[in-house]
C-alpha cells in the first residue's frame, strides 16, 4: 500500500473516532443537567472504558435511585441505577447496614454511605446470583452507579412488576417458585431481601426475577426474623388475588420453618 493510501485510511478511522465521541459527548450531555459531577465523571469514565456505549433513556424514578436503560459492549441492554447522594435517605438506609456483619465501617458522610449502600446492592445481587436467585445479572459498581442486566425486550422496554400483572399463565407456581427464591436466599445464600413485595419482583417470559435487593442483609442481622416475615406477608398479598386461601401457606408456620432450617 502506497504512503497516500495509508494516510488516507488513517485519516478516515480518525473521523470515525472523532464522530464517535462527539457524539457520546451529544448523548450524555442531553442527561447531564439530572447529574451531580461525581455522577457525570464516573459516567464518563465507564462511557470511556466502552462499559457503557450508549445512554438511551429512563425507565423509572424514584426517591433514592433513577434507573436508566442503556447499552454496553456489543450493544448489550443494561440497566443503569443511579443513587442520589440525598443525606434525607441516608438515615433509614443505616437501619440495613449497620447490624449486618459484612458491613463494619460504613463513614458518616452522605456520600460515603450512599457509596456503601450501592456496592451492597452489587454485593447482595452476586450473593443470590451464586446461590441461585434469579435477579439481573450484577456488572459493575462505581461509587453511586450500579450497571446490571437488563430485563426486558431489547427494544428497551422494561418487563413489568408482578404488581402490574393481572393474569398470571400458573398462579399456584408462580407463588411456589417465590416462596422457594425467600427459602433459598435465607437458608443458602443468607440473606434477607427486607423489602419484598410485587413492586420489587419483575416478570419475564412466564418468570418471576427478584429486584431492588439494595437493603437485603444477612440473616445475621439483629432484625433479619422480622423482615423475613414482613416480605412473606407482602409477596402473599399479591397472590392472595389468584389463589385460594387454602392454597396460601401459613405466614408463621412458614417462617418457622426457614428459621429452623437455617
Ligand atoms: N435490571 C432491570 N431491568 C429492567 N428494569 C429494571 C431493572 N432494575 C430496575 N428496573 C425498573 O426500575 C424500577 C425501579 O428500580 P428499583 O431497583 O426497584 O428501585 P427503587 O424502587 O428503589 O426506585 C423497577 O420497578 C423496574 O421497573
Ligand atoms: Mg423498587
Amino acid at each position: 500500500m502506497d504512503n497516500e493510501k495509508i494516510q488516507d485510511r488513517m485519516d478516515r478511522k480518525q473521523d470515525k473516532q472523532r464522530e464517535k465521541t462527539k457524539r457520546k459527548t451529544e448523548e450524555h450531555s442531553a442527561f447531564g443537567g439530572v447529574f451531580d459531577s461525581y455522577t457525570s465523571i464516573n459516567l464518563n469514565k465507564m462511557m470511556a472504558k466502552g462499559i457503557i456505549q450508549e445512554f438511551v433513556g429512563i425507565i423509572s424514578a424514584g426517591k433514592e435511585a433513577n434507573v436508566y436503560f442503556a447499552l454496553g459492549e456489543e450493544n448489550i441492554p443494561l440497566a443503569v441505577k443511579i443513587y442520589k447522594i440525598d443525606p434525607q435517605n441516608t438515615k433509614w438506609m443505616k437501619n440495613y447496614i449497620i447490624g449486618d456483619p459484612r458491613f463494619k465501617k460504613i463513614g458518616t458522610s452522605t456520600h460515603k454511605i450512599i457509596y456503601t449502600w450501592c456496592k451492597k446492592e452489587l454485593k447482595n445481587l452476586k450473593q443470590m446470583e451464586r446461590h441461585g436467585i434469579i435477579v439481573p445479572k450484577p456488572l459493575i459498581n462505581r461509587d453511586n452507579l450500579l450497571v446490571m442486566e437488563f430485563i426486558g425486550e431489547s427494544n428497551g422496554s422494561p418487563a413489568p412488576r408482578l404488581k402490574d400483572v393481572n393474569h398470571l399463565e400458573d398462579p399456584k407456581k408462580t407463588l411456589d417458585f417465590v416462596i422457594n427464591q425467600i427459602k433459598k436466599m435465607y437458608i443458602e445464600a443468607h440473606l434477607v431481601h427486607g423489602d419484598l413485595s410485587a413492586f420489587n419482583i419483575l416478570y419475564f417470559k412466564g418468570e418471576p426475577i427478584i429486584i431492588d435487593v439494595s437493603q437485603a442483609v444477612s440473616v445475621y442481622h439483629y432484625n433479619a426474623p422480622v423482615f423475613l416475615k414482613r416480605d412473606i406477608i407482602n409477596v402473599l398479598k399479591y397472590f392472595e388475588q389468584f389463589v385460594s386461601k387454602s392454597d396460601l401457606p401459613d405466614v408463621n408456620t412458614l417462617v418457622q420453618e426457614i428459621l429452623s432450617e437455617s
